[in-house]
């Protein structure tokens, strides 16, 4: 059912964990199945520079976490703002019925830039300026 990359990855999953005083963190629930995602980042200059998370859920959902971790270590902010949940789906070959596992991590992740932007609003490119 799996691909070997959906395999590797939940048995292998990489970048688990938490960061201690995280620069942002967001947490997401499937509405499918309740499981649960946290994740932790740490931003320099404008980039992702960790990213930990910790998943309660499926095989599926571990996977995508940890490939998602990969894929957006090291990327401007602004362009992990732009993954969505079905490029991660989509390149992991997960069969429809579990796509609702691989939404929590982007859901999770767009949370923490968000919190992050929400504590540094001079950081953020959409912020509009207050008029006088
Ligand atoms: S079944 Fe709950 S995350 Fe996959």
């Amino acid at each position: 059912m799996y691909r070997e990359i959906v395999l590797d990855h939940f048995s292998k999953p990489r970048n688990v964990g938490e960061i201690e005083n995280p620069d942002g963190y967001g947490q997401a629930e499937s509405s499918a199945c309740g499981d649960v995602i946290e994740v932790y980042i740490r931003v320099d200059e404008g980039h992702l520079a960790d990213i930990k998370y910790r998943t309660f859920g499926c095989a599926a959902a571990i996977a995508s976490s940890s490939f998602a971790s990969e894929l957006v270590t090291g990327k401007a902010l602004d362009t992990v703002m732009e993954i969505t949940d079905a490029e991660i789906a989509d390149q992991l070959g997960l069969p429809e019925f579990k796509y609702h596992c691989s939404v929590m991590v982007m859901r999770a992740l767009h949370q923490a830039i968000e919190d992050y932007y929400a504590k540094h609003p001079e950081a953020n490119p959409h912020q509009t300026a207050p008029s006088d």
